[in-house]
């Protein structure tokens, strides 16, 4: 079995990636960068650039295959430049992004906007496809979808379409567009899709995503999605840091650990990016999700959102640590 985890814009950045690696990557096979986008300029945003570069991935012992960029764009000559360029930095695979549900990205179909016409769709993956073999490009493409933009109707279509190109995986979150990341995942149309995929000659390794945020979910997805062994995880990993290890039969997350992990990670965001305020904002992302392992915190939660310096930060999470019940 395979565990990766899932690109997540203004979280899964290096500073996470590599404090999450070393502190619980040991069953963790690779780590997906947010998206990077393409632009008719031919040149990566400076800060989406900085994210990729390998002289950051300092926790990886072999990032060329345990961290895979993400590529977001509608373009095929961009994207296989932006392919051909991760390559150059040494990455073994790079990601297509056709999975965002935000409004911005769709309207300029991006994301899972290329979901919405299965012809231009075909054309574009042709495209690239085609020029990553003719040139010989050397770098594994993979696919990151979801199920349709509006409805289960448009999986079979989507899927045909899929299963004529060579991708070294494709990874589906098990939702359509419109379902966002909210609402129940919609696992008989999952397995329909990898049925769909497979009768259609597609023969890349399948991802499940979607909602595994304990042994239990994991379980419960895991028994229905019979023949798939690769799963990728987003904010089950936020939530609780150690859960691949958990799946995997080991140690539940502890106090302590989880205590190292979030000074480590202030740390490395306040290399990252100038002044309190902003490191506390990044921070903040991850106490929206690890609050629900502190029992009646809401007066302490309420004081690190509060916190405006370093110091209160700091002193706000030691109150928070000290006086709540710790649940794993
Ligand atoms: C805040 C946030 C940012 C995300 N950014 C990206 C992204 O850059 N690229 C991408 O393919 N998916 C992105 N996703 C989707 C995740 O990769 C994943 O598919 C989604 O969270 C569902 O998996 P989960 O239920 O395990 O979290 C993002 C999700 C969230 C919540």
């Amino acid at each position: 079995m395979k565990i990766y985890f899932a690109p997540m814009e203004g979280i899964t950045l290096y500073p996470l990636r590599n404090i999450h690696k070393e502190m619980f990557g040991e069953c963790v096979d690779k780590y997906y960068t947010p998206f990077v986008s393409t632009a008719r300029t031919y040149k990566f945003k400076k800060r989406e650039q900085r994210d990729i570069l390998p002289e950051f991935c300092t926790s990886f012992d072999d990032y060329k295959s345990e961290v895979v960029p993400q590529i977001m764009g509608n373009k095929a000559e961009q994207i296989v430049w932006a392919a051909k360029k991760m390559y150059d930095l040494g990455y073994k695979e790079a990601n297509l992004n056709m999975g965002c549900p935000v409004a911005t990205v769709v309207n300029r179909h991006k994301g899972s906007g290329l979901l919405e016409d299965t012809a231009k769709l075909d054309a574009m993956l042709y495209e690239i496809f085609d020029t990553l073999e003719k040139e010989n490009s050397g770098i594994e493409f993979s696919l990151k979808t979801r199920l349709g933009m509006h409805d289960e109707s448009e999986t079979a279509g989507i899927m045909e379409v899929l299963a004529k190109y060579p991708a070294s995986e494709l990874t589906i979150h098990s939702r359509v567009r419109d379902d966002y990341y909210k609402g129940a995942i919609r696992l008989d149309a999952f397995c329909d899709a990898v049925k769909v995929y497979r009768e259609n000659g597609g023969k890349a390794p399948i991802v499940y995503n979607g909602d595994i945020t304990s042994v239990e979910s994991f379980n419960m997805i895991n028994s229905k999605v019979s023949g798939i062994d690769r799963f990728m995880i987003g904010r089950g990993l936020i939530f609780d840091p150690a859960l691949a290890r958990e799946i995997e039969g080991g140690e539940a997350l502890k106090a302590e650990e989880l205590r190292t992990y979030l000074d480590r990670l202030y740390d490395a965001y306040e290399e990252y990016i100038p002044e309190d305020q902003n490191v506390i904002f990044k921070m903040l992302e991850h106490w929206a999700f690890l609050h629900v392992h502190f029992k009646d915190c809401d007066k302490q939660l309420k004081t690190i959102r509060k916190s405006r310096s370093k110091g209160e930060y700091k002193a706000a999470v030691t109150n928070m640590f000290s006086s709540c019940e710790f649940i794993n």
